[in-house]
């Protein structure tokens, strides 16, 4: 899925915090997004996934029209994922379920990314027990499981072990390259941006450097 932004506006208050006249997000590639605390990242990536509205200028998605978001085939992990207060499995599984896949595909599926991401030894944990680091993983395995066509990242690693950051680079490398989704990825870490991304955008004070 493509992403065209254009002449994107957003306040907080008085302030104004995004300011971006053309942006365009390659389909199919991995897109990092880097720039230091504050930039606007995660506000540029809430407009993105339609979870924040309070803005001026639009978002479009492969030229589509602005009122047919194709939302349900994007998935934001945010830095601070939300999981229900029930197992692990049941909460990767819960995206294929609100879609109506089939119970065998459901078991496939959830099997096949707990193995990718090494994260049998949390299959049976209560999720709310979790600790951040473990969180961002399993956040990450319910947005790969439905293999969205945009996938959106606000800095997944941040509390990871570095062993376990190499198992998500490759995995999120993995996806990219067998679905042909694009992903678009928040990182404050300039060698993972290095090892992942196609292309890179620079953000300063809610504008596109490059
Ligand atoms: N809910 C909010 N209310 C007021 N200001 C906010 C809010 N969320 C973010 N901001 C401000 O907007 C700017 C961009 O924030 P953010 O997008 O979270 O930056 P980044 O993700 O790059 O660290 C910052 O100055 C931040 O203080
Ligand atoms: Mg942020």
């Amino acid at each position: 899925m493509k992403v065209s932004i254009n002449n994107i506006k957003k306040y907080y208050n008085d302030k104004l915090v995004l300011d971006i006249e053309k942006l365009e997000i390659e389909k199919g590639k991995i897109t990092g997004i880097i720039g230091p605390n504050g930039s606007g990242k995660s506000t540029l990536l809430n407009i993105i996934a339609g979870l924040d509205d309070e803005y001026t200028g639009t978002v479009s998605y492969d030229q589509s029209v602005i009122n047919s978001k194709p939302y349900d085939r994007m998935t934001l992990v945010s830095q601070k994922p939300y999981l229900f207060k029930r197992k692990v499995y049941l909460n990767i599984e819960y995206p294929l379920k609100i879609r109506k896949f089939n119970k065998e595909d459901i078991k496939n599926r959830v099997n096949k990314v707990i193995s990718r991401l090494g994260i049998e030894g949390l299959r049976d944990k209560k999720a709310h027990l979790l600790s951040g680091g473990e969180s961002q993983k399993v956040s990450l395995a319910r947005a790969l499981v439905f293999e969205p066509e945009l996938l959106l990242l606000d800095e997944p690693t941040s509390n990871i072990d570095p062993e376990s950051i190499k198992v998500l680079e490759r995995e999120i490398l993995n996806f990219n390259r067998e679905t042909g989704a694009t992903v678009i990825i928040v990182t404050h870490n300039l060698e993972q941006s290095n090892r992942i991304c196609d292309n890179i955008i620079y953000l300063e004070k809610g504008r596109v450097t490059y």
